[in-house]
């Protein structure tokens, strides 16, 4: 925490949070407008240390609040790739122990900042792979008993969410969730995220990555089959109401290959289908709920290919669409650390644990 040489007055109760803050650094809170002013110096000029693990990413960001902004000063990665097949937990969560202190310091040296400067320690908490989670909780814990620093837990999703709102300054998207793990169509409605429309069986990135492996292409498979140039060929498409399936895609576009079918044709019909069926429940959500924003995040959401597709659905409904850098839509540790200056969800070093299932409607408000 770095203490400037003036303070900020703040007029009015003291919030819930930072009571808690105040008594996280046993300042008296009974000494009125003194402790508004020093809690008001650790809110307005502090910076945050956010971790990232849920899956094959160790993402750690650093980012600095001040009062005219948020500014990100760091933020490293070190991705697990599987030399055959997908993502095995337990060679993710060996990649991420071998490389957490290395980005650490990666981190540090990018920000200027040494460690004693960080005045929050925020963490992915979930959901993701438990032995992911693991390392990333475990780091965070460290850190917030050696630094005497709060510690705090961070939805995966919602950093996802919040990162794209502080980069696109967008105020009421309806928001496209497409990730290895995840398809979410998600609004705010009542300062609450709601999901109305998701995948009924497995993600659309899942998806992508079975198909790729069964037709040959190295990991990140999805990444290179949708480079690829070929001709239309029939695969189903399955949208129901607000809700997607893309399992049966999968199974068909393999069986296809397995009787003859072009690899690059498939491939090119498979990101065709799936990415028009993902616009075409956007579009019904714009209808529904009248929004005039969409907000595309998450690592598969930074596809050219369905940018595009978005971008001209929004043009017909005089609608918005805001994307952001892969580095950012990717998973990555600035979007939890920009998450935890919002949600403050301060934990006990001793208790906290991580969530390996957590939906982002099970959050009360935002
Ligand atoms: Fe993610």
């Amino acid at each position: 925490m770095r203490i400037e040489p003036f303070a900020i007055f703040r007029h009015g109760p003291i919030s819930q949070i930072q009571i808690e803050i105040a008594m996280y650094f046993n300042i008296n809170i009974k000494s009125g407008i003194c402790i508004n002013i020093q809690i008001m110096k650790i809110i307005h000029m502090s910076n945050y240390l956010g971790i990232e693990s849920t899956s094959h990413t160790y993402g750690i960001g650093i980012i600095e609040q001040l009062p005219a902004g948020v500014k990100i000063l760091a933020n490293e990665t070190d991705m697990y790739k599987p030399e055959k097949g997908g993502i095995h937990p337990i060679e993710a969560r060996n990649h991420h122990m071998k490389v957490r202190d290395t980005v650490l310091d990666n981190a540090l040296k990018k920000s200027g900042l040494s460690l004693d400067q960080l005045d929050f320690v925020c963490f992915s908490q979930g959901p993701g792979l438990p032995p992911c989670l693991k390392v990333g909780l475990e780091h965070a814990k460290e850190l917030s008993r050696k630094l005497k620093k709060p510690l705090i837990g961070v939805n995966h999703a919602v950093a996802h969410i919040e990162i794209g709102k502080f980069i696109t300054k967008c105020k009421d998207p309806v928001i496209v969730y497409i990730s290895g793990g995840n398809t979410q169509i998600i609004i705010e409605t009542k300062n609450k995220y709601k999901i109305c429309g998701e995948t009924l069986d497995i993600s659309l990135g899942n998806a992508g990555d079975v198909v790729a492996r069964e037709l040959g292409y190295s990991y990140p498979g999805s990444y290179y089959m949708e480079k690829e140039h070929g001709n239309y060929i029939e695969l189903p498409y399955v949208v129901k109401g607000m809700d997607v399936s893309f399992s049966g895609i999968a199974t068909e576009a393999v069986k296809k290959y397995k009787s003859g079918t072009k690899k690059q044709d498939i491939a090119y019909s498979f990101f065709e289908n799936v990415f028009c069926m993902i616009t075409e429940v956007t579009e019904r959500a714009l209808s529904h709920t009248g929004k005039k924003q969409v907000l595309l995040i998450g690592g598969v959401a930074s596809s050219p290919i369905l940018q595009k597709k978005m971008k001209i659905m929004c043009s017909d409904r005089e609608a918005e669409c805001f994307t952001i850098p892969r580095e950012y839509a990717s998973d990555n540790g600035a979007m939890i650390a920009v998450a935890g200056i919002k949600y403050k969800n301060i934990l006990n070093p001793d208790e906290a644990d991580f969530m390996q299932k957590c939906r982002v409607d099970d959050l009360s408000q935002v």
